[in-house]
């Protein structure tokens, strides 16, 4: 495998060297598009929020200080993303109000109806199986919860399609695909919203 193809795959699951420097770009590779889409975010007033797919934990942060009642708990399967987002939300964690774990969201192991949110950046594309995975999302979720996913793909645009092709596992959705696999979940109100001018997508799911 060439360099290149190495390195984006580090996208799917940080490892090593090349996933400590991918984590690295995350947190400002993504920055403008999860705020557009927390942008998107109905008031509430959480008290336990999930953040799966945490990646180098800047969502995390982001969400702590957008809802500063609220606990937070960033799960990622990646051992890199998991220091990463610790590293980075050290102050959050010390304070008692941020928990960094390494989880996967094919099998949580959480408590069931703990979360009042829970959001997913740039990370459904990895997951096996969005049914199962979001049926998960669902079970830890209280009822009246919001499931936001945000991605910079609308599973449509040319670069998203050629990364598909080269990063393993990866698969892109539309929007339409992400509402028909909430809804196979369990999820019953779903909103949809597309950037204006960019391929960026924000899925917002109840309980
Ligand atoms: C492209 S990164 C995005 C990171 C972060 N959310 C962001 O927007 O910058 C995808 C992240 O999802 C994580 N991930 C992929 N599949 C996962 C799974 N099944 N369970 C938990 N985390 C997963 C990867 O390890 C990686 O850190």
């Amino acid at each position: 495998m060439g360099l290149f193809k190495k390195y984006v795959n580090q996208t799917r699951k940080p490892e090593g060297f090349l996933g400590k420097m991918m984590v690295n770009g995350m947190n400002g590779g993504h920055a403008k598009m999860a705020d557009w889409g927390m942008s998107h975010l109905p008031e509430i007033k959480p008290e336990e929020m999930l953040e799966i797919g945490c990646g180098g934990g800047r969502n995390t942060g982001v969400l702590m200080k957008k809802y500063p009642f609220a606990k937070i708990t960033a799960i990622d399967y990646s051992e890199v993303s998991v220091a990463k987002a610790t590293g980075y939300n050290r102050s959050g964690i010390e304070s008692g109000r941020c928990k960094v774990r390494q989880g996967d969201v094919s099998n949580l192991d959480l408590p069931d109806e703990r979360f009042d949110l829970a959001t997913a950046f740039e990370t459904i594309y990895f997951w096996p199986g969005l049914e199962k995975c979001f049926a998960e999302v669902y079970k830890v979720l209280k009822p009246g919860g919001f499931f936001m996913i945000v991605n910079e793909s609308d599973g449509k645009d040319e670069m998203s399609l050629k990364f598909e092709k080269i990063i393993d596992g990866m698969k892109c959705y539309t929007p339409e695909d992400i509402e028909a696999a909430l809804k196979k979940a369990g999820f019953t109100k779903v909103k949809k919203v597309h950037h204006k001018t960019k391929p960026w997508i924000t899925v917002l799911a109840r309980k």
